[in-house]
């Protein structure tokens, strides 16, 4: 019965990544901002993917396409950057991670367990915590939703305690899972609501704070990428283009009204950085767009879970420019990083604070975090959670890590909350 399951298993991930077949992934390491300029253009020059965002000193970790295997490896050669084999058969391990995922969730079940934070949580089980945790704390808890491509909900908690003498309280936004395939980002945003209304042991972060979090910005690519392509990023909705229909979806990321499709995105549907049909094309940054209208006056800190890299980044994205609040930028993101460093394990990267592009070597348009310091927020940030350490395999940490990885964070969050409501909490009285 045993291997009967596990052979069953096995058959339906084959089918499931056969896309994958001869795919392999690097760790590739540049050693200054040549090499890391160099190497963010070869990976734009052959569509490939970061999967472990680039930095210098660090081990990036690049998803490389067979017909551009040799060509890769011999541009890397060329320019002298330093890399190894990070996975081999990329087919191979995805169905090793599935048949993990699987395993684990039998065993979650067996025992019992009501932690949540020891598995990648199915989307269901995140939309019916948050309804639950919602349910029991009506006067702290509000559950709003926008409506995804493929009519799903996009849930919002706000978390607000009416003050005694009704003046309204600065904001702090959290969101995660804009890219599909970043698992551990949702998981994080549920830790931080878990902390707040369950344990609520910062009492001040309550009393003087509201927050509002989206832990699933992009239901549909999420459940796409936990049934179908674990490898997938963007959202799923298709449009007059006719390639869309074999090539759906768009980085959700890429599509806001800021620099749009000017910088590092595609035009083309097939692509993974594809930056839509138009300025907010997508369903889900029209959503973004209109919690910004009724949240952004009273924000002061925006903070954007994605994957991974160890890295605190913030504006400009397009051209490494940076923004009137750069200081305050660059101190906050310190403190966050410190915090989070003082909780991390020791085997984690630190983190890097500053610039995206600066930092990445890569230029972005149209993102979360630039759109929305360009509309006011003083401080936004997208924060990329640890995940694929030096010599590790897989695409995502393992479930053993999230627990720890969402606990690290969450005390930068704490840091953070508390800089911005006392650098800006005063601008919106
Ligand atoms: C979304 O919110 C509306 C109220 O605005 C509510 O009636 C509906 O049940 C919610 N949908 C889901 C799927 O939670
Ligand atoms: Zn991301």
């Amino acid at each position: 019965m045993r291997v009967l399951t596990l052979v069953a298993l096995f058959a339906v991930a084959y089918a499931k990544h056969e896309q994958y077949q001869g795919w392999k992934s690097y760790y590739v390491r540049p050693s200054d901002q040549t090499q890391l300029r160099s190497l963010t253009s070869i990976v734009q020059k052959y569509k490939l993917d970061f999967i472990s965002k680039a930095s210098v000193g660090r081990n990036a970790v690049v998803l490389v396409k067979p017909q551009y295997n040799d060509v890769f490896l011999r541009e890397l050669a060329d320019q002298t950057i330093a890399y190894t084999v990070h996975v081999n058969d990329v087919k191979a391990q995805l169905d090793i991670e599935d048949a993990q995922l699987e395993a684990r969730k039998s065993i979650t079940k067996d025992e019992d367990s009501t932690s949540i934070f020891d598995r990648y949580l199915e989307l269901e089980e995140i939309d019916a915590y948050l309804a639950d945790i919602a349910k029991k704390n009506p006067d702290l808890v509000t559950l709003q939703n926008g409506t995804s491509f493929e009519g799903r909900p996009i849930n919002l908690l706000k978390i607000s305690k009416p003050s005694d003498d009704e003046t309204e309280k600065p904001i702090i936004i959290i969101d995660a899972g804009i890219h599909s395939r970043e698992w551990i980002g949702p998981s994080t945003a549920l830790y931080a609501i878990s902390k707040l209304v369950d344990e609520a042991i910062e009492q001040d972060l309550i009393d003087e704070l509201d927050w509002v979090i989206l832990p699933m910005v992009n239901p549909d690519g999420y459940k796409y990428s936990r049934t179908t392509d674990p490898l997938w990023v963007k959202t799923r909705s298709t449009d007059n283009d006719e390639k869309s229909v074999e090539c759906p979806g768009a980085d959700a990321n890429s599509n806001f009204d800021f620099y749009w499709n000017l910088f590092g995105t595609s035009s083309d549907p097939c692509d993974d950085n594809y930056a839509g049909s138009k300025v907010h094309s997508e369903v889900e940054v029209q959503y973004g767009q209109q919690n910004l209208e009724e949240f952004g006056y009273r924000t002061v800190l925006y903070i954007s879970l994605h994957s991974y890299g160890s890295q605190i980044l913030y504006s400009w994205g397009h051209d490494g420019t940076l923004s009137q609040q750069a200081f305050a930028l660059q101190t906050v993101g310190i403190s966050i990083a410190n915090a989070i460093q003082q909780n991390a394990k020791p085997n984690y990267p630190r983190y890097i604070v500053g610039n995206s592009a600066l930092v990445t070597g890569q230029q972005t348009s149209g993102s979360t975090v630039d759109y929305l310091h360009y509309n006011g927020i003083p401080l936004t940030y997208n924060l990329v959670l640890p995940g694929v350490l030096d010599n590790t395999r897989g695409f995502n940490p393992d479930p053993t890590e999230i627990e720890q990885i969402a606990k690290e964070t969450w005390a930068g969050i704490v840091v953070g909350a508390r800089r911005a409501k006392d650098l800006f909490g005063n601008w919106i009285k």
